[in-house]
């Protein structure tokens, strides 16, 4: 059995990054837990994450990060995840203050202290690229960066995924910044979805928080399934980047050059995925999420959710 991966989980919770945080309690040494603004303002994400490591039991370092974009103004995704940005609970009022560093020094202090640290960003990417920017020697010293962002396919767009189209200037940052990087776009998270009886499973496995979460996550899946076609529940995008390190068995991957569009009309914030099968192409900067083991995968998040106290 391996040692739980070393992270920092950089997230901007939103109900799949709540499910993130709680596997992540669980299963990997929590090194802190930053926040940054996208799903709601960073005020609200960074309540949000306090309320959910409160239920989980983690006493993991909290620091609150990027209000806004580096370049674009700050977008939210109320149409997703409530004006809350984790609307769908009475959630208790959080125990505790975030801590007083910011986000980038925490990150930049944290990686520099050891060579075994996994940055696990689950929403946009302004604080990994604020902290790379100004700590070049990151890169090198980090173990990786797995990513919940971008895809075959956009979801803001008909080519961006939200994360990405959110800051594309920092994402293209993180990707182009040689530390390896693992992502989980779209295509594999839309085959994770959190199903009735799935949400059924997570209500039942704890007799406290399990219905507080299957709230979360009857409102999330409720702004899927209305909003697509042919959704049995939401998609739990975030947690896949966090499973991708603790059991890395659930995945098929591929090693692929990603590189982030800036500039298209139709395609800023794409993640343009080098699929050519040339002999002769770029070489890799990612390691692709191609498929997941969904109904393995949900069991582990249910395992998650048993172990809170
Ligand atoms: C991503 O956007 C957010 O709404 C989710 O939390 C996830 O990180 C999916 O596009
Ligand atoms: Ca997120």
């Amino acid at each position: 059995m391996s040692l739980p991966p070393n992270i920092i989980l950089d997230c901007d919770p939103g109900h799949d990054d709540a499910f993130a945080l709680i596997v992540a309690a669980k299963f990997c040494n929590v090194l802190g837990v930053t926040t940054v603004a996208g799903n709601a303002p960073l005020e609200l994400t960074t309540r949000n994450a306090r309320i959910i490591l409160d239920l989980c039991g983690s006493t993991a370092p909290l620091h609150s990060g990027a209000d806004k974009p580096l370049v674009q103004p700050p977008v939210f995704a109320d149409y997703v995840h409530g004006k809350s940005g984790m609307d769908g609970a009475e959630l208790p009022e959080p125990s505790r203050p975030a801590d007083s560093t910011h986000a980038i020094d925490f990150i930049i202090d944290t990686v520099r202290s050891r060579d075994d640290v996994w940055l696990v960003p689950t929403g946009p990417l302004t604080n990994v690229a604020l902290a790379l920017t100004r700590a070049p020697d990151l890169a090198a010293r980090l173990r990786g960066i797995s990513l919940m962002g971008g895809g075959r396919f956009g979801n803001r767009t008909p080519s961006a995924e939200f994360n990405i189209w959110l800051d594309p200037e920092a994402a293209a940052t993180v990707f182009m910044s040689g530390a390896p990087i693992v992502m989980a776009g779209l295509h594999l998270t839309h085959e994770f979805q959190a199903s009735p009886p799935r949400i059924a499973a997570v209500e039942s496995a704890h007799p406290r928080v399990g219905p507080l979460l299957a709230g979360l996550l009857r409102f999330f899946s409720g702004t899927y399934v209305n909003r697509h076609v042919g959704f049995e529940g939401a998609a739990m995008h975030d947690v896949c980047s966090v499973l991708a390190l603790t059991h890395p068995d659930l995945f098929e991957t591929s090693s692929k050059y990603v590189a982030v569009d800036l500039h298209g009309n139709h395609t800023r914030g794409m993640t343009v995925i080098d699929d050519r099968q040339l002999i002769d192409r770029p070489s890799a900067n990612a390691t692709v999420l191609e498929t997941i083991d969904a109904d393995r995968g949900f069991s582990v998040i249910v395992d998650a959710v048993r172990a809170c106290p």
